[in-house]
């Protein structure tokens, strides 16, 4: 369990201003230009060796990420920073925190990292619906120009560094890094071919990294405190600190910072009062926001909250955004209306995705009242393994992956309610049997 003094999120609940003056008593902004005067490389290296990977759902590590901008930009090809403040993933809602309470770690942190890339600036494209956010992170960009800290000589560096916020119009599909480009662009966002990846070719043509708010946000920290104590906490592979964001049927959802690879029970029993009428009442768990696979209350209940610990249970740590159902739950209806959202988001641009999100929508509908035949259920199987992998954005894994759990763990809660419209009766211990 995380120690509270190991804690980088120390303004999370918003007890004190989130305004600069305040940020600086916890110790942001504190000889940042000391920092940077580490250079670029040695800066990447040290992320590097803190182990961190990014925070935004795909895990991939951050350093390394960093490390495939050019040494030197081209003249006229300024690099940029573009930080994903999209968080539109159902279950999702720790950047939005990291903003309201906390801009000036984001800001310091887009500083330092994009100082690392040698980016000319950093866009900040920030949900359409986060409007009381935008705000602050407007204010905070303006407080933060004001004294110097970023701009022309930032921290009197001798570097310019520019930070726009960009706000979105709503669309989940432009949380995927290269819609989020397309709309940054002004253009529609739907999702770019790849390669060429946008280090290569990303805003504007120009070399681009996109990194999660979170990811850029516990930088700053990371490089006061040393990366190996970011390193020594969590799990090999699997370092640092972490928001998770707890709803559903706990007692006290929360968004809270612990350490990676906490079990599940502890994180619920430790933050959120324990699970609604107790851990026999435990459902399933989806542990890393809507795109991740459901995993049962057995296999979760002493899991590792981890990248590798949910991968070892066919699920994910995503976002760490931990939708917890209990029995109360209508679980076939509750992946319906996720497949519901799926195919409302999806941008249409690729065939499996376009028609498959509908097509699995309309029959996850009729599972949930039973009103389909048997063999319907491996026909959807089979659909959901022809989207994924075979579309242009990940969205389409997305959609595929939550019905895949479904059927996995809950294949007989299916077919009952299909041997229920038929008129047949459950029996305990048997799939079906005749009335
Ligand atoms: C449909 C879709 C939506 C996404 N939405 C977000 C989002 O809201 N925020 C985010 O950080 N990453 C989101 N991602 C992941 C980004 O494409 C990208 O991997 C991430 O911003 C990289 O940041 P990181 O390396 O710091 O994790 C989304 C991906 C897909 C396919
Ligand atoms: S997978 Fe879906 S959302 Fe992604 S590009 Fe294809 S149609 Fe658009």
């Amino acid at each position: 369990m995380l120690a509270d003094k190991d804690r980088i999120f120390t303004n999370l609940y918003g007890f004190k201003p989130w305004a600069l003056g305040a940020a600086r008593t916890r110790g942001d902004w504190e000889e940042t230009k000391a920092l940077l005067a580490d250079g670029p490389d040695a800066i990447i290296d040290r992320i590097k060796a803190s182990g961190l990977r990014g925070r935004g759902g795909a895990g991939f590590p951050t350093g390394m990420k960093w490390s495939f901008m050019p040494k030197a930009p081209a003249p006229g090809r300024p690099s940029y920073l573009v930080i994903n403040a999209d968080e539109s993933e159902p279950g999702s809602c720790k950047d939005r925190e990291i903003i309201r309470h906390d801009p000036h770690k984001l800001i310091e942190g887009a500083l330092i990292a994009g100082f690392a890339m040698r980016a000319s600036a950093a866009f900040i494209y920030i949900r359409g619906e986060y409007i009381r956010e935008a705000e602050t992170l407007f204010a905070a960009v303006a407080e933060a120009y004001a004294a110097g800290l970023i701009g022309k000589n930032a921290c009197g560096s001798g570097y310019d560094f520019d930070v726009v916020v960009h706000r979105g119009a709503g669309a989940y599909i432009c949380g995927e890094e290269t819609a989020m480009l397309e709309s940054l662009e002004g253009k529609k966002g739907q999702p770019r071919l790849k390669p060429p990846f946008p280090a290569g070719a990303g805003l504007y043509g120009n070399p681009t990294t996109v990194n999660n708010v979170e990811s850029i946000a516990v930088v700053p920290t990371i490089l006061r405190r040393g990366p190996e104590w970011f390193a020594g906490i969590g799990r090999p592979k699997n370092e640092g600190t972490k928001l998770f964001q707890i709803s559903g049927h706990v007692n006290k959802p929360c968004v809270v910072e612990e350490a990676m690879g906490i079990t599940f029970r502890d994180l619920v029993e430790t933050h959120c009062g324990g699970i609604r009428g107790g851990w026999d009442n435990l459902l399933a768990v989806i542990p890393g926001g809507s795109s991740v696979p459901l995993v049962p209350a057995h296999e979760i209940a002493d899991a590792h909250m981890d990248f590798d610990g949910l991968r070892e249970l066919k699920s994910g740590l995503g976002t760490a955004a931990v939708i917890v159902m209990d029995k109360s739950t209508d679980i076939v209806r509750a992946i319906a209306r996720l497949s519901y959202f799926y195919k409302h988001e999806s941008c249409g641009q690729c065939t499996p995705c376009r028609e498959g999100t509908g097509w699995m929508w309309r029959v996850m509908e009729r599972l949930v009242t039973g009103d389909a035949e048997p063999r319907e259920i491996d026909m959807l199987l089979d659909v959901t393994t022809e989207i994924e992998g075979h579309t242009i954005c990940a969205l389409g894994d997305a959609a595929a992956w939550p019905v895949q759990g479904l059927i996995r763990h809950f294949r007989p809660e299916i077919e009952r309610r299909i041997a229920k419209r038929k008129g047949f009766v459950a029996v305990p211990g048997l799939a079906v049997a005749a009335e």
